[in-house]
């Protein structure tokens, strides 16, 4: 019987497959949750507004055309009772109602683009935003033309619940942000990504991720003397 997938490679405690995420997802364990951000069917890796404004080509392609069919969006709801889907507002008619969505606030309103992302969650909770600039991905070094900043994504598996145990799943990993935020949360992941070009991008920056510990660690915040117990009449 033939492979499921093309390549898999595994980057300490992240393994990513190359191939197909309805072949693959079959053949896995069961995972803690599911943050994925899949095509939301509107063109986005061939958008007018990328050449207008001479941005530059990610490699294009035509993965954005059309959204996932409905039973892979239904198949990945069943990988876990934790799944959050961005873009769950272009999945709405496939997915149960839910209290609890996510937003991405770009701080920015009235741009030729969307002013916030959603994200639908399978479990209950208040509706949480977090407001992260558009040109946050750009810092982080941009390579896929739906990029999520890391922020975002780290942010997004702070909303899971703590009992949501288990490596995390992205089946639209692109160019490996989700990875990337299980590497600086200490998350095992698992990701699945059709195109090799994003795929040998994703594996590229999780390598980095973890050559690079440092830049996940915040600084400590500078202690004041009343923390130190060194004010005038403190308990030293
Ligand atoms: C919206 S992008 C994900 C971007 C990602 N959040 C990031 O920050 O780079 C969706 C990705 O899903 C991939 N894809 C589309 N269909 C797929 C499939 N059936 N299995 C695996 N990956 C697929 C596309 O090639 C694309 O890179």
């Amino acid at each position: 019987m033939s492979q499921a997938w093309k390549r898999v490679e595994v980057i300490g405690d992240c393994t990513l497959y190359l191939g197909d995420c309805m072949a693959i997802i079959p053949t896995l364990c069961k995972v803690g949750a599911v943050v994925t951000d899949p095509p939301y069917g509107i063109n986005a890796a061939r958008s007018r507004n990328s050449q207008k404004h001479g941005w530059r080509d990610y490699g294009g392609g035509e993965w954005d055309k059309e959204r996932p069919p409905p039973d892979v969006i239904k198949r990945i709801v069943l990988c876990s009772a934790n799944v959050i889907i961005w873009g769950g507002n272009y999945f709405a008619d496939l997915l149960d109602p839910s209290q609890k969505w996510l937003v991405w606030d770009k701080g920015q309103t009235d741009f030729s683009l969307a002013d916030c992302e959603l994200a639908w969650c399978s479990f209950d909770g208040a509706v949480r935003r977090i407001t992260v600039s558009r040109s946050r991905a750009l810092q982080d070094g941009k390579q896929h033309p739906t990029q999520k900043p890391v922020d975002v994504m780290a942010w997004c598996l702070a909303q899971l619940p703590k009992h949501a145990k288990g490596p995390i799943l992205d089946p639209f990993m692109g160019s490996g942000t989700t990875g990337i935020a299980c590497v600086r949360a200490g998350r095992r992941f698992i990701g699945i990504e059709i195109d090799e070009g994003y795929f040998d991008i994703a594996c590229d920056r999780i390598r980095r991720a973890y050559s690079q510990p440092d830049m996940f660690v915040s600084a400590p915040a500078p202690q004041v003397p009343q923390q130190l117990g060194l004010l005038e009449g403190g308990e030293g």
